[in-house]
């Protein structure tokens, strides 16, 4: 079984943590986004995936590389040399995905969900149609691609972020498709959301399998924490050996082995603290991702943010409303940050009481 993933767009809304790592591999719960769907991928019996890249690939290229000698699978880069939209890439990889008569994945790279993989190829079987898309269910459907369908699950109409209420049924960004779908997409960019999506489901080729559990597109900062706790709120049922047991925690946590978390803390809920990173005493962590290397000195709070690789949160800091720090920020003793963006390498030395982008 073959799998393509669309790893090319600018990740922008996960900026800054994009500036430094495309969106793919910034860790979700201390491992690639993209890991986690390869893993899930080989688990449903994937031997090939092909990887479709328009941006900062020689970075995606080398760490993935060793990651697939590990689970023993092959993966292909597919390179475009302008951005082919969603559709493009699966024209440009024609060549491999015709290589066998087997119905392909396709992914977009940003989801995190419980993978439904087997279950999903077995309802594709199913119907015989050229097509299956995963849909779920959510409260604000206008940022996504919403889909109408019938009884059968044969889909009616399939609308890219409509303006207007039709359905909160939207694409889970997941698809299985029969090869012969590919002579319906052209090489050049296009959207498979607005032109191709649109046609299979006029001939009434399209149809859509209802996703059970969490799911989320934690493409950007807001989405990322909340899909960060459904996900711990899933691992407390389905694996929860994996959550840390340690002095001071509260609630669903995910802490690297190799961290180290001082005396008088409270850790949690919905906290993911990453590889070496070091958590002085008295520090208060809730609802926020902590990545690589980290440093946190005594007594500060934080809630709602992400804290870059290698960045280094002084003595008595509070941070909350969605703050996320870049690669290696500095951010002074006593400091105030109150939401928004703080782009790599910076120092912050006075209070920012209102949400901002910080340059
Ligand atoms: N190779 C390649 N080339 N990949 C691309 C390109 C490109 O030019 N442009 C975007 N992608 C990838 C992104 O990296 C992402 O994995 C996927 O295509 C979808 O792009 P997003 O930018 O994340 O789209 P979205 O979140 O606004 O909407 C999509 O996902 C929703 C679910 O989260 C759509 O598929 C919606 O219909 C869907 O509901
Ligand atoms: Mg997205």
């Amino acid at each position: 079984l073959r799998a393509l993933i669309l790893v090319g767009g600018y990740g922008t809304r996960l900026r800054p943590l994009t500036l430094s790592r495309p969106k793919p591999l910034v860790e979700f719960a201390n491992k690639p986004i993209l890991l986690h769907q390869i893993e899930a991928l080989v688990d449903a019996g994937v031997t090939e995936v092909i990887l479709a890249v328009s941006y900062r690939a020689e970075q995606m290229e080398q760490e993935l590389t060793e990651e697939a000698n590990k689970l023993g699978i092959n993966i292909i880069f597919s390179h475009e040399s302008e951005p082919l939209g969603t559709a493009g890439p699966l024209a440009l990889a024609k060549d491999i995905l015709v290589k066998s008569t087997k119905p392909f994945f396709v992914l977009n790279s940003d989801i995190i969900c419980d993978f439904p993989f087997r279950e999903l190829a077995k309802f594709h079987a199913s119907h015989g149609k050229e097509g299956t898309i995963v849909v779920t269910r959510v409260e604000e459907p206008s940022k996504y691609g919403v889909v109408v369908y019938d009884k059968e699950n044969c889909i009616s109409s399939f609308i890219e972020k409509p303006q207007e209420f039709i359905s909160n049924k939207i694409n889970a960004g997941l698809y299985i498709l029969n090869p012969s779908v590919l002579s319906r997409i052209e090489l050049r960019p296009t959207s498979i959301e607005k032109e191709v999506f649109p046609s299979i489901a006029a001939d009434r080729h399209l149809y859509a399998f209802e996703l059970q559990g969490f799911w989320m597109d934690v493409g950007q900062p807001k989405d990322f924490l909340t899909g960060m706790c459904l996900y711990l709120k899933h691992l407390r049922t389905s694996n929860p050996a994996k959550l840390y047991k340690g002095c001071g925690v509260v609630g669903n946590v995910l802490v690297d082995p190799t961290a180290k978390i001082g005396t008088n803390c409270q850790i949690g809920p919905n906290v993911i603290i990453g590889p070496g990173v070091v958590i002085e005493d008295g520090v208060c962590i809730k609802r926020s991702t902590i990545l690589e290397g980290v440093t946190i000195r005594s007594n500060s709070w934080l809630e709602s943010c992400i804290i870059g690789w290698r960045c280094s949160v002084g003595r008595w800091v509070r941070m909350e409303g969605i703050t996320v720090l870049g690669e290696d920020v500095i951010v002074k003793d006593e400091t105030y940050i109150n939401g928004g963006q703080v782009l790599p390498h910076k120092n912050i030395a006075a209070s920012v009481p209102e949400p901002q982008i910080i340059m």
